[in-house]
């Protein structure tokens, strides 16, 4: 169970982690130290598939902060696919893979990323 500050230790346990259209809903001062934590949790050797809505899409990205606005009251803190790259890689993570793909309105960026 998540407390909203510490990951649990069970992270560890798995072979892939998704986070998925979570990233932006993390405030801003938060995010990195976010998925840091959860690089630090990981089991060497599992993947983390980071998905989340491209900022780079300027147009398509604004329909992701109006849905989210509508629906949960708060406007996203989306990133760049290139900022999650250079961040994830910063943190230690190896990029295994990637893809960029638009479904409807929504520019999403996944990242196949791995703990060495
Ligand atoms: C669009 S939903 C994504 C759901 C997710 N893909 C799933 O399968 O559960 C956004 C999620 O972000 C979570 N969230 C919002 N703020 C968060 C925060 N500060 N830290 C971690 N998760 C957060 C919400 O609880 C919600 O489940």
């Amino acid at each position: 169970m998540y407390n909203g500050t510490e990951l649990p230790d069970v992270l560890f346990e798995y072979d892939h982690l998704f986070l998925i259209d979570v990233l932006h809903h993390v405030p801003v001062a938060q995010q990195a130290a976010f998925l840091k934590q959860i690089y630090a949790k990981m089991r060497p050797g599992s993947k983390l598939i980071l998905k989340d809505i491209d900022a780079a899409r300027l147009v398509w990205c604004s329909f992701n902060k109006l849905h989210d606005l509508m629906l949960s009251g708060e406007i996203g803190h989306e990133w760049t696919f290139a900022r999650a790259l250079t961040e994830c890689q910063r943190i230690g993570f190896e990029l295994v893979g990637s893809q960029k793909k638009r479904t409807l309105v929504y520019p999403h960026y996944t990242l196949e990323l791995v703990k060495r």
